[in-house]
């Protein structure tokens, strides 16, 4: 079966992109854990962080060109085994606005892309988070995740959202890491309580959660 995890993330990142207030840049030029970020880097993973089940890699603009066009290519750039899973058509002007994003502010690449989780145990892609933009005028990034439904309810998100926050949280000019969900999506908000956010404000249909240095 043909599995679309990327998907449901990238509607979610959609959701979230309205109404976003950019920041300052953070910082163009950087080491982070395992792996060398430089700015305008586009044919190289830009940054890698290591969980005990996970690595987590940012994706820069040939890799995600390949996430929209071919997965397979992607998976094999990037030396994982063959899935079958690929991006669905109508998300595909999505990933195309963000690569088209990182190409104008590659010193903002990071926020702008999209990052696998890889499964090490079956090099497999298991999931995708991102940002949904730089810091905005409070110093806060927001993040967003999703997960192949095959491999819920075995702590693999909050592994992950736990490492980008501690990751983001590093980063210069990010004071806090917030996040969205809608108040029936009780997984999420129980990754985010996991990982040690709190609810900042609600309406009817989200809530709104934040997790600061
Ligand atoms: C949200 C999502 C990423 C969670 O992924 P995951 O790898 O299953 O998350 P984890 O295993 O780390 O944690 C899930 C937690 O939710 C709990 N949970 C899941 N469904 C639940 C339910 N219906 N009621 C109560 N708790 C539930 C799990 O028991 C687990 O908590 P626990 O460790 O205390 O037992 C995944 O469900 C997903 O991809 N959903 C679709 C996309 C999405 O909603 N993204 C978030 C947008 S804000």
């Amino acid at each position: 079966m043909v599995r679309n995890l990327v998907g449901r993330l990238f509607r979610v990142l959609h959701e979230g992109q309205r109404g976003r207030t950019p920041g300052r840049p953070g910082n163009s030029s950087l080491t982070t854990i395992g792996a060398e970020f430089r700015s305008g880097s586009d044919d190289s993973t830009m940054i890698r962080l290591e969980t005990p089940r996970l690595t987590l890699m940012a994706l820069t603009v040939q890799q995600m060109r390949w996430q929209r066009d071919s997965f397979a290519r992607l998976e094999q750039a990037l030396g994982l085994a063959a899935s079958g899973q690929r991006l669905e058509e109508e998300l595909r002007p999505i990933v195309s606005r963000a690569i088209s994003h990182m190409r104008r502010r590659p010193y903002h690449a990071r926020w702008h892309c999209q990052w696998a989780a890889v499964l090490k145990e079956e090099r497999r892609i298991v999931g995708s988070l991102a940002f949904k933009g730089p810091p905005d005028r409070d110093n806060a990034v927001e993040i967003g995740y999703g997960f192949d439904s095959f491999y819920h309810n075995r702590g693999l998100a909050t592994e992950a959202v736990g490492e980008m926050v501690r990751w983001a949280l590093d980063e210069e000019g990010v004071e806090a890491v917030i996040a969205e969900t809608a108040n029936m999506n009780v997984a999420s908000m129980r990754v985010l309580q996991k990982v040690g956010f709190v609810i900042t404000s609600a309406t009817q249909r989200y809530l709104y959660w934040r997790i600061s240095s």
